[in-house]
C-alpha cells in the first residue's frame, strides 16, 4: 500500500468553499431581511459551479467526469462487494459519483429557480423584468427553489453518510483525510500532477472570484440585486394626498389597499377611526382619485398581491385589518405596539423605513431589538 496525491489544490479549495457558500446560503434563506446575501450568496454558488463543470471536463484525472464510474454494472458491482476490505476505486466511487452529479444538477436548478423568484417576485436582479409578466402572480419558481432545497439537504446528508460509511468500513483508504490532504491510500500509485492548462483554468476563477466579492463590496446595490422599483415622490405625483393623508399618520400608500377600500375610506371621512378627516368635496374626488389609479390592482409589487389575496372582496379597510398583515407580524410581541416609539401597529413607518416611498423593502426594516 502506498499514497497517492488524488486531489488537487483547486479540487480540494472547490469543495471548501462549495460546502461553505452552500451552507451560507441556507442560513441566509428564510429570513427576507437577507434575501439580498442569500441572492448574492447563490451568485457565489454559481462562479464555484461553473468551475466545478469546467473542471470535470479538463481537470485532472479523478476530478473529471469521464472518470466517473456512472455504469448500472459498476454501480451493482460496487454494492455487492461494499463491506470489502479491498477497494477498486481511486476517485469517486460509483454510489459518490451518483450523489455528485446529482449535486450539480440539483444546485445549478436551484440557483435558476432562485433568480427567477427573485426576479419575478421581488422584482430584482437579472429577471427584474420579468416581475410586470404575466408571471407574477405566480409562487411556481419560489416552490420549485424550496422542493430543490430540501432535496439538495437530502443529497448532502447521502453524500455525508457515504462518508461516515466509507470511515467505518474502509477507514485504511483515509477518504476523508483526502478532501484536506490531498493524498489517498492506493494499492499502487495513482498520483495526478496539473499541466498549464489546468493551472491557468484555476487561476482564472481564482480571479473571478476575488473580484466578484470586490465588487460586490464596492456596488452592493449592482445590477444583481437592483430593483426595479424606485422610492416615489408622492408630493409630486398628488401634494393633496401627501398632506392630507400623511399628517395624521403614516402616509398609506396607494398600492396597500384595493380600490374597494379606498372608495369606502374616502366616503366616510367623517368618521374615519374615531376622527373627523373629512375634506372638501373637490379635493376628496381628487384623492380618491389618485388613490384608485394607483390601487393594489395596478401593482406589480408582491405586497399588493398579498393583500388583494388577502383582501378578496371583503369589507377591509384597514391594511392591519388583513390575515396578511397578522401573519406577517404574527412574531412581533404585541407588547411592542404599545411602545412609546410606535404606539400603534398601524405606525408603520416607525419600522419601516421606507413606507411612504412606496417601498417596503426588506434592508430598511428597523429592528425589533432597537426598540428595546
Ligand atoms: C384627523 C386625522 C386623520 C387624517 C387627516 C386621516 N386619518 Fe387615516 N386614520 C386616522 C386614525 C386615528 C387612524 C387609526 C390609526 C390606528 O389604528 O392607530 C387612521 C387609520 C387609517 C387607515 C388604516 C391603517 C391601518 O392599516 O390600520 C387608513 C388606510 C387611513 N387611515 C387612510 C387615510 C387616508 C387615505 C387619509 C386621507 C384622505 C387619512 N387616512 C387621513 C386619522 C386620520
Ligand atoms: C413594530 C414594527 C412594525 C410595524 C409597526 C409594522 N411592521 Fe411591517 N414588518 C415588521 C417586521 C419586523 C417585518 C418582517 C417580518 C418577518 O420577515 O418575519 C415586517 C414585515 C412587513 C411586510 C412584509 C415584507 C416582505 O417583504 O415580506 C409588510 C408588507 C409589512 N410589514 C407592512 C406593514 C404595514 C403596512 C404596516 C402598518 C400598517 C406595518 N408593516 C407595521 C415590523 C413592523
Amino acid at each position: 500500500m502506498m499514497k497517492s496525491y488524488i486531489w488537487s489544490i483547486p479540487t480540494r479549495v472547490f469543495h471548501i468553499l462549495f460546502a461553505l457558500f452552500i451552507l451560507l446560503a441556507f442560513l441566509t434563506g428564510d429570513e427576507d431581511r437577507f434575501l439580498n446575501y442569500h441572492a448574492v450568496i447563490g451568485y457565489f454558488v454559481f462562479i464555484l459551479l461553473s468551475f466545478r463543470i469546467i473542471w470535470g471536463f479538463f481537470g485532472p484525472k479523478h476530478s473529471r467526469f469521464k472518470d466517473f464510474p456512472l455504469s448500472i454494472k459498476k454501480a451493482k458491482d460496487f454494492m455487492l462487494t461494499i463491506f470489502e476490505k479491498k477497494q477498486n476505486y481511486v476517485g469517486h466511487n460509483p454510489m459518490a459519483s451518483y450523489v455528485m452529479v446529482a449535486m450539480l444538477v440539483v444546485t445549478f436548478l436551484i440557483i435558476l429557480s432562485g433568480v427567477l423568484t427573485f426576479g419575478i417576485q421581488e422584482g430584482k436582479g437579472l429577471f427584474s423584468y420579468l416581475n410586470s409578466s404575466m408571471f407574477k402572480e405566480m409562487d411556481l419558481f419560489k416552490e420549485i427553489h424550496e422542493i430543490l432545497s430540501n432535496l439538495l439537504i437530502a443529497l448532502i446528508a447521502a453524500h455525508l453518510g457515504g462518508v461516515v460509511f466509507d470511515r467505518l468500513f474502509h477507514k485504511k483508504d483515509e477518504t476523508l483525510n483526502s478532501i484536506v490532504t490531498g493524498y489517498k491510500v492506493t494499492s499502487e500509485d495513482n498520483s495526478i500532477s496539473l499541466n498549464m492548462f489546468q493551472k491557468t483554468i484555476f487561476i482564472f476563477f481564482v480571479l473571478l472570484f476575488v473580484g466578484f466579492v470586490i465588487f460586490n463590496i464596492n456596488q452592493p446595490k449592482n445590477l444583481l440585486v437592483a430593483s426595479v422599483y424606485t422610492p416615489i415622490d408622492y408630493k409630486v405625483q398628488n401634494e393633496l394626498f401627501v398632506t392630507e393623508c400623511g399628517s395624521c399618520h403614516t402616509l398609506y400608500t396607494p398600492n396597500l389597499l384595493p380600490k374597494k377600500s379606498w372608495r369606502l375610506i374616502m366616503s366616510d371621512l367623517e368618521n374615519h377611526f374615531g376622527d373627523d378627516a373629512s375634506l372638501e368635496k373637490e379635493d376628496n374626488i381628487s384623492i380618491l382619485n389618485f388613490l384608485l389609479k394607483n390601487s393594489a390592482e395596478e401593482s406589480t409589487k408582491e405586497v399588493s398581491f398579498k393583500i388583494l389575496d388577502s383582501i378578496k372582496n371583503k369589507d377591509i379597510i384597514a391594511i392591519s385589518d388583513t390575515v396578511f398583515w397578522k401573519h406577517t407580524h404574527k412574531d412581533i410581541p404585541k407588547t411592542l405596539f404599545s411602545h412609546e416609539q410606535i404606539k400603534s401597529k398601524a405606525n408603520c413607518k416607525a419600522c419601516h423605513l421606507d413606507i411612504e416611498k412606496g417601498l417596503i423593502e426588506d434592508e430598511n426594516i428597523k429592528s425589533i431589538d432597537s426598540f428595546k
